[in-house]
């Protein structure tokens, strides 16, 4: 094997990276208001993070209103939301980037104020724990979901070809399927959330049938080789649970390994995406799975410079993603590899608001 670093370059299907410091998808909740449209803003963060030949997988973008779990976040279904990201991709683009678009449906994860007083939809009726943010940026008490009936489910794909076609017209040059972090797709694989009796539901072989006829559509709607999917098996956020977590995503990965797509993303379950706990005892989600995967796979989850740096060299994966230290640090990838110190971050301004804490975040001397 040759000998692999974080600045050796390498190929993710169709996307050639010159390095492997990846930007990971990071909700910020400033679209434009009304339409959650991408605008000149969302187009200088993301053109501060890009770097010849570095990849920035944008944030979670709903494909339908129905996908829509948070106010200000942006979606791409409408032609003024693919107008608006244009100016997204155009700005990385002129600095040599690549970005791919990550395809978001939060099913349970959601509350009626977005959907004119219907209830969010899941795979089954079962309320997520805790609270929940309205259209109105409150918090409220989580809703009992209602379960997607089957003949729902080939209009729902379609919302993600759409999308997917809808990316492409915007000029990503991929897209990323969210199948993580107890979103729709999530809610469709795993037990706990997951009551099915039809043939969505019960065997692990109707589990992931979902999710994989989104990857299958969205694939015919580009290209295997600019597609992704991102997985986070053992976490729990959004109140996931599974009886067998190996079983389940070993199936899940082998099945995507076989479309050959770009890559598979894997959060390691060490950190909880809601706060800065560290969860102990975690299993190695990079070791358990990646064998399973005949493709590139990108880790992500709680990396430092350093971390990330033996990741890569003892080929535990191909790329490593950096979620809250790219939001801090502009010029992440700079800093890593001239070993500088990083900037830190700022919880109180990740989502909504304005520039600050999310423009105005300084480069390195
Ligand atoms: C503010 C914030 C927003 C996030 N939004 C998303 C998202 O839109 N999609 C997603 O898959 N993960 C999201 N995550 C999870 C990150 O992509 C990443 O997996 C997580 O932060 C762990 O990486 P880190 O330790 O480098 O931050 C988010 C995390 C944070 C902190």
């Amino acid at each position: 094997m040759t000998e692999a670093t974080l600045f050796s370059p390498a190929d993710l299907g169709a996307l050639n990276l010159a390095h492997r410091v990846v930007m990971a998808p990071l909700t910020r909740m400033r679209a434009l208001q009304p339409g959650n449209i991408p605008g000149p803003l969302n187009a200088e963060y993301y053109a501060q993070r890009a770097t010849k030949g570095g990849l920035l997988i944008a944030e979670a973008t709903q494909v339908s209103p129905q996908g829509q779990g948070y106010p200000g976040t942006p979606g791409i279904h409408t032609p003024e939301q693919v107008e608006g990201w244009k100016l997204v991709t155009d700005a990385v683009h002129a600095k040599g980037g690549l970005i791919v678009l990550q395809l978001w449906h939060v099913g349970r994860t959601s509350h009626s104020s977005f959907h004119a007083g219907q209830p969010p939809v899941s795979a089954s009726a079962i309320r997520p724990p805790g609270q929940t943010m309205t259209a109105a940026w409150q918090m409220a008490d989580t809703e009992t979901p209602r379960a997607l009936e089957v003949s729902e489910l080939p209009a729902l794909i379609q919302t993600y070809a759409d999308a997917t076609k809808n990316a492409r017209a915007s000029g990503f040059d991929g897209v990323e399927l969210h199948s993580a972090n107890g979103y729709l797709l999530d809610q469709f694989l795993q037990d706990g959330t997951n009551h099915r009796t039809d043939t969505y539901g019960g065997a692990i072989e109707n589990r992931v049938r979902l999710p994989l006829e989104v990857l299958d559509a969205i694939i015919g709607a580009w290209s295997a080789d600019r597609v992704g999917i991102r997985l986070s098996p053992y976490g729990s956020f959004g109140g996931m649970s599974e009886s067998n977590t190996e079983a389940l995503f070993s199936h899940m990965i082998r099945e995507t390994s076989k479309r050959r797509i770009a890559y598979l993303h894997l959060i390691e379950a060490r950190v909880d995406g809601g706060s800065e706990e560290t969860v102990t005892n975690a299993p190695d989600v990079t070791a358990t799975f990646r064998g399973l995967f005949e493709g590139p796979v990108i880790a992500a989850g709680g990396f430092t410079a350093q971390s990330a740096e033996t990741e890569i060299a003892t080929h535990r994966a191909d790329a490593v993603a950096f979620g809250r230290l790219f939001i801090s640090n502009p010029d992440l990838v700079e800093r890593i590899r001239h070993h500088k110190d990083l900037n830190p971050y700022n919880r109180a301004t990740f989502y909504g608001g304005t520039d600050i804490g999310y423009t105005d975040y300084p480069a390195a001397a």
